[in-house]
C-alpha cells in the first residue's frame, strides 16, 4: 500500500484540543472516515474532503479502505486511538507498518486533569458496550476511571458499588471540552437517586480510603 492509513485521535472533541500534526494530516487527506460526531467536530477542516461515515458495521469500512488504497485516507477517532478505540480492529486487517497512528488527548486524561487528580496508581477501564470488574480495585482503595454508555450509566455504576459495600465520591464529566461541558461530583449514595439522563460521559470514582496518592 502506497499511502499509510492515518488513524488520528481528535482529543475530547473541542477543536482547541486537536494537535497541529493531526490538523496537517487532515488537511492533506483526500478521504476522511469517522463517526458523525467526530467528522462534525472537524468544522472547516473537513470541507472539500470525501467523507465516509462509519457505524457499527465496521467490516464495510475495511473493504472501503482497500478499494481506495491509492488515496490519502484518515480514520478520525475520538480521544486517543490507543485507548478503547480502533487500533486493535485495524491491526486485524492491516499491518502495523501500513498504519500511521497519531495520539490524541483521551477523554479520561482530560477528565482527570479537570477534577485535579493524577491517573497514575488508578485503574482505568471501560463499561462502554462491555462489562468489567471495577469493584475489586475500589475495594483495594484504588481510584477507578470508567468510560460509560447508555446501559452502564453513572447511576448503575453507583448502585453496583453501593451494593458491594463501596463508599466514596463519584465524578461525572459530560460533553467534555465542548461548550456544554458539565462536571459534577457527589457521594455514591446520592448518585443512585439522580433521575436525569447523562449525556456522553466519563466517570471517576475515588474510594473513601484512597491508596497510592491523589
Ligand atoms: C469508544 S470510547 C472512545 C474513547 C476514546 N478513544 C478516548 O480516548 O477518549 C467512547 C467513550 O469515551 C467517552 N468520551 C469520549 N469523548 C467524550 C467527551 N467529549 N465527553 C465525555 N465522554 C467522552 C465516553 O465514555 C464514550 O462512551
Amino acid at each position: 500500500m502506497k499511502n499509510k492509513i492515518n488513524i488520528l485521535g481528535l482529543g475530547p472533541g473541542n477543536k482547541e484540543y486537536f494537535l497541529p500534526i493531526t490538523q496537517n494530516f487532515i488537511k492533506n487527506s483526500e478521504i476522511l472516515i469517522g463517526g458523525k460526531r467526530n467528522i462534525e467536530s472537524l468544522g472547516e477542516l473537513g470541507e472539500g474532503k470525501q467523507i465516509k461515515y462509519i457505524d457499527k458495521h465496521l467490516e464495510k469500512l475495511v473493504s472501503y479502505i482497500k478499494q481506495n488504497k491509492n488515496k490519502k485516507i484518515s480514520l478520525i477517532v475520538s480521544g486517543d486511538p490507543g485507548f478503547y478505540s480502533m487500533v486493535p480492529f485495524m491491526k486485524r486487517y492491516f499491518l502495523v507498518e501500513e498504519l500511521n497512528i497519531i495520539p490524541g488527548i483521551s477523554s479520561m486524561q482530560y477528565m482527570f486533569s479537570k477534577i485535579g487528580y493524577s491517573y497514575e496508581n488508578s485503574d482505568i477501564k471501560s463499561v462502554h458496550g462491555r462489562e468489567c470488574d471495577y469493584i475489586t480495585p475500589l475495594k483495594l482503595g484504588v481510584k477507578v476511571g470508567l468510560l460509560t454508555d447508555n446501559v452502564n450509566t453513572p447511576q448503575i455504576v453507583a448502585k453496583n458499588l453501593i451494593d458491594n459495600g463501596i463508599r466514596g465520591m463519584i465524578f461525572v464529566g459530560e460533553n467534555l471540552s465542548y461548550e456544554n461541558e458539565k462536571i459534577i461530583s457527589m457521594n455514591l449514595e446520592e448518585m443512585v437517586n439522580i433521575e436525569r439522563t447523562f449525556k456522553i460521559n466519563v466517570v471517576i470514582v475515588i474510594p473513601s480510603e484512597v491508596k497510592g496518592g491523589n
